[in-house]
């Protein structure tokens, strides 16, 4: 491993658009907090349940994602998650987050909306304090869920509109396509939410036509499938949606097992707006430095690459314009002092 280039990313100013919070639950907390919830998990020990880690595609992995979020009860359980989350990506300088959660996967097993929220909000919150990192929450809709059911989550999240930046959709993507929810981000978008989805990940680039066109997205998570789609790729270009890549997850969901064959590099190449990010890092083998780390080895890239991709996740994010001002100048101080030390990768 290039020493250089590890501390290279180490180092630079990151932030992190595509995470699942319930993604960043480490085996090891999880037993923690199975033993003090007295809640059952079907794995005898913590190296069972990591070997169980082996994904053949999404659907496999979000039956094991999904049985370990049933952990989570109390609303310190919530904001404990959250914390260690911020503290581990802050120890990599990432300095702003956009993160998802799933209230649906909360509120259908009898643990209230507010339980959930209002233990991540207070996690954002003590990372905002004491870690000085700047953070907001997107509330996902779990698209295998009927569009009542995002409805009713709609409603729930009412007293806490202030408090969410935006909706996205994740879930079980092959069967589902956007079209299922474009009521529900219509009323979303009338609220003032701001609008996200996962599309072109297992799913084919017209789903993420879809979700341009009907559900008016104005961020793409994953987006991988899109360049099978020339039509695509150019308005995707022209207009600078954003798409958020994450190597490893594609690595071990299988949407891309060969990361030398990531299709990062040419779409760089095509100019789309695209940036790394870690989706369900606790499951993935890895947080930013290692998905950067990852794309950086398998496609070779180079320093000015490394960093394009950086300032491009702060581009995509949802900070007002003076702040993300402030971050890609920090990018850029960065970029010069690694050079003046005479450092190259
Ligand atoms: N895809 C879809 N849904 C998800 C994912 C993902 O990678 N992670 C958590 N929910
Ligand atoms: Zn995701």
């Amino acid at each position: 491993m290039d020493k250089h280039l590890q501390s290279f990313i180490a180092g630079l100013p990151k932030c992190e658009l595509h995470l699942h919070l319930e993604g960043s639950f480490e085996p090891e907390h999880m037993f923690e907090m199975a033993r003090r919830n007295q809640v059952e998990i079907p794995y005898s020990s913590i190296e069972e349940l990591k070997k169980a880690y082996q994904f053949a595609n999404l659907q496999e992995f979000l039956d094991i994602y999904y049985a370990g979020a049933q952990v989570l009860l109390h609303e310190a359980d919530f904001e404990e998650l959250t914390w260690r989350y911020m503290q581990r990506v802050h120890a990599e300088n990432t300095r702003h987050v956009e993160v998802f959660f799933d209230p649906q996967t909360h509120t259908d097993r009898g643990v209230a909306f507010a339980t959930a929220i209002g233990g991540i909000l207070k996690g954002l919150e003590r990372a905002r304090t004491e870690l000085g990192m700047s953070a907001s929450l997107i509330m996902s809709f779990l698209r295998h869920l009927s569009e009542k059911a995002a409805f009713a989550t709609l409603e729930k999240a009412r007293p806490w509109r202030a408090h969410i930046l935006g909706v996205g959709l994740d879930s079980s993507e092959l069967g589902n396509p956007p079209s299922k929810f474009e009521r529900v981000f219509a009323k979303a978008r009338e609220e003032g939410y701001l609008l996200m989805a996962h599309a072109g990940e297992e799913g084919p680039a017209d789903y993420i036509r879809e979700a341009l066109d009907l559900l008016k997205v104005h961020r793409i998570d994953h987006g991988n499938r899109c360049m099978d789609d020339d039509l695509l790729v150019a308005e995707l270009s022209r207009k600078q949606v954003p798409l958020t890549l994450c190597p490893l997850s594609n690595e071990k969901l299988q949407v891309c097992p060969d990361l030398s064959k990531h299709p990062l590099k040419n779409m760089l190449k095509v100019n789309l707006l695209v940036s790394i990010h870690s989706d369900d890092p606790a499951y993935f083998g890895g947080y930013m430095n290692a998905n950067y780390l990852a794309m950086a080895e398998a496609l070779d890239l180079n320093k000015d690459e490394i960093i394009d991709l950086a300032k491009n996740a702060f581009r995509s994010s949802f900070l007002e314009e003076a702040q993300k001002e402030e971050y890609l100048a920090e990018v850029e101080a960065y970029a010069r002092r690694f050079s003046e030390k005479g450092m190259s990768v």
